[in-house]
């Protein structure tokens, strides 16, 4: 199992109600939305997951190894995450080529793989242009684009089609449809995310409340 979650509850520090309590997952390829109303702990589960933040009650392990453990940091650079907040208020005039690429591990093979990805998703115009200068939507591409071009075993996006056009959604979402064999958690609404997923996640005040 890439993702094992064992009665999981996580607090964050001066909260006593847990943000997620009682998780129990196991997920080991394939696509999986995760839904549920704000508040519902689905970023809190994903950052569970990566090891970010640890359990109070239960163990989590991601790639066979417990998220408390030291070796987390090894595993953890075999994912992609993508977080909810990532457009940091643009402070260097890197083009959005220059910010896939600081993000790419195998460069040569990943750069294709990003070229690609950039034509399918009609963003290779996007390419040269300060990063900084992109929209918010154009921005979410671009990280869309260097996570996918990563193609590491597990990709965990949060809420990554929010600022995207209908066209770009149903797209991206055929794109992930090729990532099957590879473990891929979306927290999404979209219905485009649900149908191409393997099984939906739903969550509320911190707990599962159902899975199909
Ligand atoms: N940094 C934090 N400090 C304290 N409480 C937090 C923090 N982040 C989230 N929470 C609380 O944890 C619960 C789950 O939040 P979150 O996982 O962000 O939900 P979702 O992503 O589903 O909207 C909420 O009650 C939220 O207020
Ligand atoms: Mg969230």
């Amino acid at each position: 199992m890439r993702v094992r979650l064992e009665n999981v509850h996580v607090a964050y520090s001066g909260s006593r109600k847990p943000a997620i309590r009682n998780v129990t997952l196991r997920f080991d390829r394939g696509i999986y939305a995760i839904v549920g109303p704000n508040g519902a702990g689905k970023t809190t589960l994903l950052e569970t997951i990566l090891g970010l933040l640890k359990p109070l009650e239960g163990e989590a392990y991601l790639l066979g190894v417990n998220t408390k453990s030291r070796r987390i940091f090894e595993v953890r650079r075999r994912c992609s995450y993508v977080p909810q907040d990532f457009m940091k208020p643009p402070t260097e005039s890197l083009t959005a080529m220059d910010v896939i690429k600081l993000g790419l591990i195998f460069k040569e093979e990943g750069f294709e793989r990003a070229m690609e990805l950039a034509k399918e998703l009609r963003a290779r115009d996007l390419l040269e242009k300060p990063f900084g200068k992109l929209s918010g939507g154009q921005q979410q591409k671009i990280i869309i684009i260097r996570a996918l071009a990563r193609n590491l075993e597990v990709l965990l996006m949060d809420e990554p089609f929010s600022s995207l056009d209908a066209e770009s959604k149903r797209t991206l979402c055929d794109i992930l449809g090729d990532f099957r064999d590879k473990l891929v958690i979306v927290v999404s609404h979209d219905e485009a995310v649900e149908e191409v997923a393997d099984g939906v996640v739903r969550m509320e005040g911190g707990e599962i409340v159902d899975i199909s």
